[in-house]
């Protein structure tokens, strides 16, 4: 069949290298695509956020098949319009998407569901949520309902940044994402992401991650939307990976259907391992970026066969396999990242980089510009390395890494440090 992909990160590349390796994959077109995703099929200038237009493409090229790689179009309900056309689409539709679309939502799908979590309370009022905390205390999480790109969450280890952040948020900063905040208690513990495949009543593992979100070596500095991941993580044990099947994922499968909107597509939690067990500290709507691309170069078995039989209902049907290889990927930035960047200086060496054995180089933010591939964003490139272990994954990324020739770009050095630890034991 003829396959759309939606999107145009490296996730998509890592997407679009998988889809097309199957053998049920005709044509793939990616929509808008990156220089890394045209070398596994046609990129096509399509404005998604026109599903009409989406939906005219796909007549038009005869596609059997969309898979929406971010979540704003799954947000704004494209699956749904897809689907009402009679084209099948991977992810949830718009009301399932709320599970990443509103914290508020899934807070309270939690507590009716018996789903581990932070403590919580939803406020509209600024003041009504500044007497909340003096009430309970600091630290504290202060969380805007809606997306936010990363924006929408702070943590607040003082009163005055709590009543800041309340500030900003309900106050507009964030626009309409931030008109209902949610306050909840603060977790300690390891952060580790899980990620499910759903088909509306089943859900079968999809892996583990863990990544790095703050820019600097030895997570310091800001927030960003990620400088690396590896997978697996082997802080999520087989007895915590059941644990949060049966305590976090099912229940969660079970309220969606029962409320009238299951859930479809990859589940993708958030999770904080405490001492009293793995906690969700929040859900997406989507394979992650950069997680997606050490999470597919491991599997073996084909992705548009499993992604199908999510899409109907058939998961029964599908058995996933892994390879027994660890993966690392490390980001490549523009300098100033996560601040303002610099688009347009050459990459070199990409291809004396990709041609090394177990590295793959995926495309985040690049450009074709004739016959030289620019930086066209913050995240700018994400090269993933495999090896036996974690340990050995990081030698081979940074091996590649060390072949990129891009002095406008920079790199942690130090992504996995955690699982390295864990090795050396
Ligand atoms: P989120 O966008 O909800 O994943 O939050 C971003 C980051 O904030 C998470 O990766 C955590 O590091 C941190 N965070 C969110 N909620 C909590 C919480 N309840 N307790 C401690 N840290 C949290
Ligand atoms: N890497 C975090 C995300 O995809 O949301």
């Amino acid at each position: 069949m003829n396959i759309l992909l939606i999107g145009s990160g490296g996730r998509e590349h890592a997407l679009a290298r998988s889809l097309s390796a199957s053998a049920l994959c005709q044509r793939l077109f990616i929509a808008p695509g990156n220089p890394g995703t045209a070398r596994h099929g046609a990129n096509v200038t399509l404005d998604v956020t026109d599903h009409r237009a989406v939906i005219d493409f796909c007549r038009v090229m005869a596609i059997g098949f969309v898979v929406v790689g971010p979540e704003a179009p799954l947000v704004a309900g494209l699956v749904d319009d897809l689907t009402a056309a009679g084209i099948k689409a991977f992810g949830p539709s718009k009301a399932a998407a709320q599970l990443e679309g509103s914290k508020a939502f899934t807070k309270d799908l939690c507590a009716e569901c018996g789903i581990p979590t932070a403590a919580y309370r939803r406020f509209t009022d600024a003041e009504a949520a500044k007497t909340y905390i003096r009430n309970y205390g600091v630290p504290t999480v202060v969380k805007a309902d809606g997306l936010a790109a990363g924006k929408g969450v702070v943590v607040a280890m003082s009163f005055e940044e709590a009543e800041a952040a309340i500030d900003m948020m309900i106050g507009g900063g964030l626009g309409a994402a931030g008109a209902e905040v949610v306050i909840e208690a603060f977790l300690e513990g390891e952060e580790a992401s899980f990620f499910a495949l759903c088909d509306g009543a089943k859900a079968i593992p999809f892996g583990t991650a863990q990544d790095h979100k703050r820019v600097f070596d030895g997570d310091e500095g800001p927030n960003t939307g990620g400088m690396g991941a590896y997978s697996p993580a082997a802080v999520l044990t087989p007895e915590l990976q059941a644990r949060v099947m049966h305590e976090i994922i099912e229940p969660t499968l079970k309220g969606m259907a029962a409320r009238g909107t299951p859930y479809k597509g990859i589940l993708y939690a958030g999770l904080m391992l405490t001492k009293d067990g793995p906690k969700l500290i929040e859900y997406n709507a989507r394979l992650g970026d950069p997680e997606t691309q050490v999470l597919l170069p491991r599997l073996t078995s084909d992705l548009v066969e499993a992604l199908l039989a999510a899409c109907d209902g058939k998961l029964d049907t599908v058995s996933l396999t892994w390879s027994d290889k660890a993966a690392l990927t490390v980001v490549m930035a523009a300098n100033g990242y996560p601040g303002a960047v610099e688009k347009g200086s050459e990459i070199r060496g990409l291809d004396k980089a990709g041609a090394l054995d177990d590295v793959i180089v995926f495309h985040a933010g690049t450009k074709q510009d004739a016959d030289r591939i620019v930086a066209n964003g913050g995240r700018v490139l994400n090269v993933t390395g495999l090896g036996r272990t974690i340990t050995e994954a990081q030698a081979k990324a940074y091996e590649a890494v060390s072949q990129v020739d891009w002095p406008e770009g920079f790199c942690r050095r130090d992504i996995g440090w955690r699982a390295l630890e864990r090795e050396r034991g």
